[in-house]
Parts: C-alpha cells; sequence; structure tokens
C-alpha cells in the first residue's frame, strides 16, 4: 500500500488540530513587555565565559537538534571562547550517518557551512546522561561517568550560558541515553550551583515543545538566571529549514536541517555586533521570528527567571567577533505561507520522504514503507490507548480534564514524584513514550493534579495496552 501524499497531509493537519483544540482552554496571558532597565557596565564581568551545549535527541531523522547545536558550538568559537570552556553532549550519529548526502559535514541552514568541523566531542553516545549534564553544572568531576571529564569548573566571577535542543514535552527534557531531565531537578542544580557562589550570572535558552513548563512557577528570579524558551507551556516548538516546505534545503535531504527558535539566535547571533546588542532585543527579534501570522501553529518564546538580565550585552556570555559579520540567506517572519512542522511530526515527515526516494520496487523501499507504516501504526496505538485511559479515569469530564494544563504562572505540578511516578507506571504497562506519544505527557500531569493514583493508572493502562509490544 503506497501512502499518498494526501493522506499524510491530512494526518498532519488533524493532529494539528487537535493539538490546537486542545491547549485553548490552557493558553494564559502573555506577560506584559518588561520594563526598559539601565545597561550594565560592560565591563563587570572579568571572569570566564563557559558554555554547555545539549542535543537531547539522537537518529538521522533528528538531524536539527544536533545541527542547531553545532552552530551554538561556530558562533561561541567565533566570540572567542575557548574548548576548555565549551561542553558540548552529542549523541554525535549525524555526520557520518549513511543516510547523510554530505558524509562527515553537518549544515544548519540551505547552502550553509559545515557546523560540525572542530566541535569537541566531551560528551557523545553512551555518555550523553542527564546524570552526566548536572555533573557538568555542578562541576563535580567525581559524578561523571565516561566522556571527556570536562566540567563547568567555574568561579564567583564567571558567566555560563547553556543551550539546549530537544523535542521536549510539559515537564521534561530528554537526554539521548537514560533518564530524562526533569524540571524540578534541572532547577535543584540550578539552585545548588548558585548556592555554592561559583557563577556571577546565567543564561539559558531551551529549544523544545512546551519548554516553558522547564521554568514556570520554579525558577527563583533572585539567583541571577536568565531563560528564554522556545514556548511557553501550553504550545509545540516547531522545526524549520524541512523538505518541501519554505526556504527548503537542498534536495538530497529528507530531513530539517534547524528549529525555528534556534536558528533565529543562531542567526541573530551570526550577523549582528554581539557588543552592542543586548539579551533584551536578542529575545524581541527571536520572538517575532518564530510568532508566524498562522498563530495556531507558532510558538510563543518566554522569558523567565532574572529578566534583570536582559539588559546585559550578548558578548558578556557568548563573546564577540572582531570579524565581519556573517550575512548570508536569512528568511523573515512570514506570512501566511510559512508552512511549520512541529517537533513531534518532522520523523514522520523523514520517514515518508525516505520512502517517496527509494527507486521503486527496492529492498530499501519495503524497509522504508514498513518503517513508516510502523510509525503511523504506533501514533494510532498511543492515540487510542490514551482515549481509552482518559474514558476508564477522568469518565464524563474526560473532554475538560484530561488535557487541562494549569494557568500561567504556575508550575505543571506540586507533586513531581507523582508525576514520575505515573510516567513509569504508564510506561511499565504500554512501553517508553515514543517523542509523539509525549504529546500525552500533560495527562499524566492533569492525573497529578486532580489525585489519580498510581494503582488507579496501573489498572487503567493495563487494560488500555493489553499488548504491551505494541504501544509506544
Ligand atoms: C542554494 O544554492 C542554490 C544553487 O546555488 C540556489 O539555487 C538556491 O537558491 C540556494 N538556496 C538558498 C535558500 O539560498
Ligand atoms: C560529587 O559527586 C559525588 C559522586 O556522585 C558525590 O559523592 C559528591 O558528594 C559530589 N560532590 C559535591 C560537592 O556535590
Ligand atoms: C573576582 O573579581 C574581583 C574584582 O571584581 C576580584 O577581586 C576577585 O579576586 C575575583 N575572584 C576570583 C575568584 O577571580
Ligand atoms: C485557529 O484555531 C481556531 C480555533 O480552532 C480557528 O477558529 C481559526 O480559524 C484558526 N486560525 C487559523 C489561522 O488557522
Amino acid at each position: 500500500m503506497k501512502l499518498k501524499i494526501r493522506n499524510w497531509v491530512a494526518l498532519l493537519c488533524s493532529m494539528w488540530m487537535s493539538f490546537a483544540v486542545s491547549v485553548l482552554e490552557g493558553v494564559g496571558p502573555i506577560p506584559d513587555p518588561l520594563e526598559v532597565f539601565g545597561h550594565d557596565d560592560k565591563n563587570d564581568v572579568i571572569g570566564t565565559k563557559w558554555a554547555i551545549l545539549v542535543a537531547g535527541s539522537y537518529g538521522y531523522g533528528n538531524y536539527r537538534h544536533q545541527a542547531d547545536i553545532c552552530h551554538a558550538y561556530q558562533v561561541l568559537k567565533n566570540g572567542g571562547l575557548k574548548d576548555e570552556n565549551i561542553i558540548v553532549f552529542m549523541y554525535d550519529d549525524i555526520a557520518h550517518n549513511p543516510l547523510n548526502p554530505n558524509r562527515g559535514i553537518i549544515i544548519n541552514k540551505p547552502n550553509g557551512t559545515d557546523v560540525y568541523k572542530g566541535v569537541p566531542k566531551d560528551y557523545t553516545g553512551d555518555a550523553t546522561t542527564a546524570q552526566n549534564f548536572y555533573a557538568v553544572i555542578s562541576g563535580n568531576r567525581s559524578a561523571v561517568s565516561g566522556g571527556s571529564g570536562k566540567v563547568v569548573h567555574s568561579g564567583p566571577n564567571d558567566t555560563i550560558f547553556i543551550f539546549y535542543a530537544d523535542h521536549g514535552t510539559v515537564g521534561y527534557v530528554s537526554m539521548p541515553v537514560g533518564e530524562d531531565v526533569f524540571a524540578i531537578d534541572f532547577v535543584a542544580v540550578l539552585k545548588k550551583k548558585h548556592a555554592t557562589k561559583s557563577y556571577k550570572k546565567m543564561v539559558i535558552y531551551l529549544e523544545a515543545c512546551e519548554s516553558g513548563s522547564m521554568f514556570e512557577g520554579l525558577l527563583p528570579k533572585d539567583i541571577n538566571i536568565y531563560v528564554t524558551t522556545a514556548s511557553n507551556k501550553y504550545k509545540d516548538s516547531y522545526a524549520f529549514y524541512c523538505p518541501g516546505l519554505y526556504p527548503s534545503p537542498p534536495v538530497e535531504y529528507t530531513v530539517c536541517l534547524g528549529d525555528l527558535y534556534s536558528i533565529s539566535w543562531l542567526e541573530d547571533s551570526d550577523k549582528n555586533d554581539r557588543t552592542k546588542e543586548t539579551l533584551q532585543q536578542q529575545y524581541e527579534t527571536v520572538r517575532r521570528r518564530t510568532l508566524v501570522s498562522n498563530i495556531n501553529v507558532s510558538s510563543p518564546v518566554m522569558q523567565y527567571g532574572d529578566t534583570k538580565l536582559g539588559n546585559d550585552f550578548l558578548a558578556t556570555y557568548i563573546g564577540a567577533t572582531p570579524n565581519l559579520y556573517e550575512n548570508t540567506f536569512s528568511f523573515e517572519p512570514s506570512t501566511t505561507q510559512t508552512t511549520l512542522i512541529s517537533q513531534r511530526d518532522a520523523n514522520l515527515l523523514h520517514l515518508w520522504l525516505e520512502l517517496e526516494k527509494a527507486p521503486k520496487g527496492s529492498e530499501e523501499k519495503l524497509k522504508a514503507q514498513r518503517k513508516l507504516d510502523d510509525e503511523i501504526a504506533q501514533r494510532e496505538h498511543v492515540d487510542n490507548v490514551f482515549n481509552l485511559i482518559g474514558d476508564f479515569l477522568f469518565g464524563e469530564k474526560k473532554n475538560s480534564m484530561m488535557f487541562h494544563v494549569r494557568p500561567y504562572g504556575q508550575p505543571l505540578v506540586d507533586d513531581w514524584d507523582c508525576f514520575k511516578t505515573l510516567i513509569k507506571t504508564y510506561e511499565s504497562q504500554c512501553g517508553t513514550l515514543s517523542s509523539y506519544g509525549r504529546k500525552y505527557t500533560r495527562v499524566f500531569a492533569s492525573m497529578c493534579n486532580v489525585g489519580i493514583s498510581r494503582e488507579q493508572l496501573k489498572v487503567a493502562s493495563m487494560q488500555a495496552c493489553l499488548n504491551k509490544n505494541h504501544a509506544s
């Protein structure tokens, strides 16, 4: 059976629509624009500039996250940061992947330069874990397992910049290997770092679906940490430079080259004088570029933490380049023609394009068809499972309660142990949540917020997932 383009487009559209409807209820007000504060003295930071770069995914279909991270490395390197102070987490399965049309090279925009070149391989493969991420932030070398052993060995005058790119979901982002990075644990590590007085200021940029949920109601405003996220806690974030959409990668690519929020800050940093542009100005540019006019499929960039740091110049954290600023192709915030693909659906596009590309009647074609069919079957399965679980646990209140996310300003849940336990309970019966399946993570938060117990969920998921092997 050959999947028709029409069907595929209909599938994506229906997913977008169901998502849009499900978030309507929870959308909160956008915070007031910042007051204007005076600029900090440019020379007030005299310490070392540190950076941690993390790609949370692996697999060729997720090319874009590692591409974003590699590009960020080039921005920092051009800014004068030293390799000894830049710590990179990437699975490192893209550049030399057999599916990569330009083996050994990673690009982050159409006709872009190689961003893979020179990237330090600190934590790759099995070393890309949450435990290592926390150890690196904390500067605790003895807690590191595998990898280069490089940690942020920072002092009270230093700055730290963290950029993380992943699919995301409410309440956590992933690492390629092992445990996820839960909001509550990440923020605890940051607070502890602050308590040890081992940085002056920190900036965190996060690309992920529903990424506001990583900080909202959790991150204090008085620990010198400034954050922007690709989205609020209700909405997806989006892949960019995707095949078949405008602007498109070269035809030989079956993957998206970047993500919208990420390429927006990265290209802005390539283009402008970072000694004159503030974090606040960059936030406004990135927000404008990321909010395309089809508001239903668009991610609202957010700020959290100590927003006064917005008055600092970019150079304070990511350095400045003495060279001419790169002024190559970059799209402008667009129009109704701009179509976006959610983090959750980009892999579906990849699988479909691999199928299209494979020669008729070949072994490859059969394989590609099987992969695509599996992906679609899994999606349908997980939709059905959550539908059943919803009926079972929420009954008539299913529609109003199941997807409810707390109002703006509140943390996702108060009881994070409940949230973690319910996810584990579900996964023990139904298998690991896929990046598509994670669109239902909010259901576990709702359950905790209305007091559904582990035992109740266990019974419901056992019933819904009678055959564990077909779940994901
Ligand atoms: C990439 O390069 C090709 C050939 O030089 C050109 O036709 C195309 O417009 C370029 N694409 C972009 C997005 O710049
Ligand atoms: C560093 O990590 C080790 C191993 O996990 C732990 O025993 C130790 O307490 C940590 N040190 C600090 C200062 O947190
Ligand atoms: C931090 O900077 C201050 C000057 O502002 C200096 O006196 C102090 O020694 C520096 N501390 C470290 C650990 O470098
Ligand atoms: C956005 O979603 C709302 C509600 O689902 C719908 O009425 C509206 O037409 C949509 N707008 C666009 C531009 O798709």
